[in-house]
């Protein structure tokens, strides 16, 4: 018998075998116990000394090339088949779910998150506070004690049952209970709870009894204080020259600070951005942010209230004011959205209208990174 030739046959059949059913079929009729190969192995029994002397090892030979070449085509059947599978099993995560109405992120939760990725990488925690505050926070703590021009400014909402009479703020904790009228009470909350140095943003809702086109009852701002020994004007001026460049991608980003008034603060500066009147092809004047204010055909436009925080409010906190020195800024979320997404009606922002969502929105798979750039991919420029 020509073993070789039978081998061969057999070789040539497992390569052709496509499918691993078919294989299967093969190995049977050739390893099986009633299959050919296994009849051979079986005649060496009955054979002579010499006989099975040479005749052995071509058996054998042809045993181990048929079980060799049923393995390997084996794998090979076996991995054609896992691509196929994963070729055909692909999950496009980026497909809209079926039925479902497409989400967007809001624009204030794609600013919030530029902020936080933004001063993330100055060094600054992500802080909160609740929006149910109570008075000492909200005022006394910061330097707005009872009577004090200051509150009435802020339009609060204060909650039933808590009224004057119930007795005012006798130190920490204590008054009325209210919402929060702006998120500088986390400054007092963050120094109490983390003590100092300290480098927080506080974004979050704010709450004051107001509504118009510019005014909602309630909106977004985000706090930001730095506490450390020798703190000066010139580190608030630097951080925000550099928070605002990079929030608005924009290197010529130009501040001024004018002398002002918060009680917190001392001396309070509020901040004004310089802008560039450019003509639209509408006709319309726009307010594209960079340059010098003062410069011709540009004009500066107020931004945000800052300072050093006033001692009264470090010891508020629980620290020594000649020990520790800070400072302080707090700026409309809301706002900064719309100049650099160029909205002009911020009630828009809580109407929930979905096509508004669609047309301002941002996709969820757009997270805002400092090496992607912070600013969305639909960025549509200043107002
Ligand atoms: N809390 C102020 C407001 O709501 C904004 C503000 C001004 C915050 C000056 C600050 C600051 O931290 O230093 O109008």
């Amino acid at each position: 018998m020509d073993y070789a030739a039978t081998g061969e046959q057999a070789l040539a059949r497992i390569a052709q075998a496509s499918e691993l059913d078919a294989l299967e079929q093969l190995r049977v009729e050739f390893m099986g116990k009633q299959g050919s190969v296994s009849g051979l192995l079986k005649t060496l029994g009955a054979m002579s000394a010499d006989e099975r002397l040479s005749v052995g090892p071509q058996i054998h030979a042809l045993r181990e090339s048929v079980s060799a070449a049923l393995a390997a085509r084996k794998a090979a059947l076996e991995d054609a088949e896992l691509s196929e599978q994963l070729a055909r099993e692909r999950v496009d995560l980026t497909l809209p779910a079926p039925g479902a109405p497409r989400g967007s992120i809001h624009p204030v939760s794609q600013v919030m998150d530029e902020l936080a990725e933004i001063f993330a990488d100055l060094g600054f925690a992500v802080a909160t506070g609740p929006e149910i505050e109570d008075d000492w926070h909200n005022f006394t703590a910061l330097n707005i004690p009872e009577s004090h021009p200051a509150r009435a400014m802020h339009d609060t909402f204060y909650f039933p049952g808590s009224d004057a009479a119930q007795g005012g703020t006798t130190g920490p904790n204590s008054g009325r209970m209210l919402l929060r009228t702006h998120t500088s009470p986390v400054q007092i909350r963050s120094m109490l709870a983390h003590g100092a140095p300290l480098r927080i943003i506080a974004p979050g809702r704010v709450y004051r009894s107001d509504s118009d086109a510019t005014h909602t009852p309630m909106f977004h701002q985000v706090e930001g204080l730095v506490i450390d020994r020798g703190i000066h004007l010139g580190h608030l001026k630097w951080t925000l020259e550099t928070f605002l460049k990079a929030f608005f991608e924009r290197e010529d980003i130009v501040l001024r600070l004018r002398p002002s008034y918060f009680p917190f603060t001392e001396p309070s500066v509020e901040v004004d951005i310089g802008f560039e009147l450019v003509g639209g092809a509408d006709g319309k004047e726009r307010r594209v942010l960079g340059g010098n204010g003062d410069a011709p055909g540009h004009g500066w436009m107020e931004l945000l209230g800052s300072g050093m925080v006033n001692r009264k409010v470090i010891e508020a906190g629980g620290l020594d004011p000649d020990e520790w020195q800070g400072f302080a800024f707090g700026v409309g979320v809301d706002r900064l959205a719309m100049l650099k997404y160029g909205m002009d009606d911020l009630r828009a922002f809580f109407d929930g209208d979905v096509r508004w969502l669609q047309h301002y929105g941002f996709s969820p798979f757009d997270v805002p990174t400092l090496s992607a750039g912070v600013g969305a991919q639909s960025s549509r420029g200043a107002a």
